[in-house]
């Protein structure tokens, strides 16, 4: 195999077969083709794109690239959620425990967050102990217990894609539709999934900006989804406002908390259902009771008690992550709150210290947004808008001048 002849085929706009791909990927994965090749390669897909069968190909050999969790014949159907992430998105740490009140197995393998989009595995460290590095022996034991467990990629999973995806982030190669459906759905099938639903988000606060784009992506991602065996579906849905009425990473704990104790936001629990209801066996009346009566926020607590985190915190985490200066954005003029510009919001908590702006950056758990008001809120000039959570005065202030360009009221 000649790798320089194979970018070249695809610079052209040609096709490369299976056979070509996984040689490629197991090349690169075991060190013997260059980066700067890869690199090269990805940027040819870039422009020139894959057809179905390359990308399922692509998607295949990543997959192999390690280990996947293999389950035995009688455990129960394993099932997990996507989201392709946004602004206060803090769904997997409400719907993991809530599946698992239905018998199903879930094996949350999540990400950190990167960008104005924070990271579930983020957010989950701001539970003082609590462990998202479990090694497969342990997250079996988790799963078994609690029916669900919400880790970070092991080095032994797709460890194709964790260099690949490194390059494509300085190369200016991740958006990309086949090489995103190939990372994302190579880590989601290592899971052993029988179910799978996909939270694809496009505006402000997403990733993909325009409906179409994020239409092509979840298509790209269900079509590979079904070539390997696994259900997957779609909820597509729009990312103007934040997710719930908090952004950062304490904050969004807090916030789950309070809705697995059944006391919403509405806009959270709706979209938590809406997934739920996608790959589980139960009615929505049914996911909705198990949210309500405390069954879900025991699964969490279970959950959280055998990642080796204080579940006497989840009460108190942001008394425990307080950030010291605590700032209020007030409403101008009476009127119907029109926007609450999710981009905006999300940059605002970037800058604060609540997201990186590279992989290693260290994150700041307490900062962020909260109380913040929907969409369609009826205020009264001089009412709260939302509040800052800052480290320093300087940032508050700076924060609070950002942030007013998130929102608009009409009169
Ligand atoms: N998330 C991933 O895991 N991979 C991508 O390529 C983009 C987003």
């Amino acid at each position: 195999m000649h790798i320089p002849t194979l970018i070249e085929r695809k610079r052209d706009g040609g096709e490369l077969s299976a056979q070509e791909i996984s040689g490629i990927i197991t090349r690169f994965t075991e060190g013997e083709m260059p980066e700067y090749q890869m690199s090269a390669l990805a940027m040819a897909i870039f422009f020139r794109g894959m057809t179905g069968e390359e990308t399922i190909a692509l998607t295949t050999a990543m997959l192999h690239s390690g280990s996947v969790l293999e389950w035995s014949n009688d455990s129960p159907m394993r099932v997990d959620k996507h989201s392709t992430g946004g602004i206060g998105d803090k769904t997997s740490l409400v719907l993991a425990p809530l599946l698992a009140c239905d018998g199903l197995w879930v094996p949350m393998i999540s990400g950190r967050g990167l960008g104005i989009t924070g990271g579930t595995l983020d957010k989950l460290e701001s539970i003082p102990g609590f462990r998202v590095q479990l090694d497969e022996d342990k997250i079996r034991k988790v799963i078994s217990k609690v029916g669900c467990v919400m880790v970070g990629q092991t080095s032994g999973i797709c460890p194709a894609d964790k260099k690949l995806y490194a390059l494509r982030d300085v190369t200016g190669t991740v958006p990309s539709i086949p090489l995103i459906t190939a990372s994302i759905m190579s880590k989601k099938l290592a899971e052993g999934l029988n179910r799978l639903i996909l939270d694809v988000k496009f505006g402000s606060g997403a990733f993909m900006k325009t409906r179409e784009q994020a239409d092509l992506l979840a298509r790209s991602m269900v079509t590979v989804g079904r070539a390997l065996g696994v259900r997957a579906s779609v909820r597509l849905s729009e990312m103007n406002e934040p997710t719930g009425m908090s952004a950062g990473n304490a904050l969004e704990v807090a916030e789950c908390v309070r809705c697995l104790q059944g006391e919403g936001p509405a806009d959270l629990e709706d979209i938590v259902l809406d997934l739920a209801v996608a790959v589980s066996v139960s009615s929505r009346e049914q996911l909705q009771e198990w949210l309500r009566d405390g069954s879900a926020w025991r699964k969490f607590q279970q959950m959280v008690t055998l990642q080796g985190g204080d579940v006497d915190a989840l009460d108190r985490l942001t008394q425990i992550h307080r950030a010291p200066y605590i700032g209020e954005l007030r409403a101008e003029a009476s009127g119907i709150v029109e926007k609450m510009d999710a981009g905006v919001v999300g940059q605002v908590v970037l800058e604060l210290g609540g997201g990186r702006a590279k992989a290693n950056d260290s994150i700041d758990c307490a900062v962020g947004c909260d109380h913040i008001a929907k969409v369609g809120t009826e205020v009264n000039a001089g009412d709260e808008l939302l509040r800052v959570h800052a480290r320093s005065r300087a940032a508050l202030e700076t924060a609070l001048v950002q942030i007013r360009k998130a929102v608009a009221i009409k009169g």
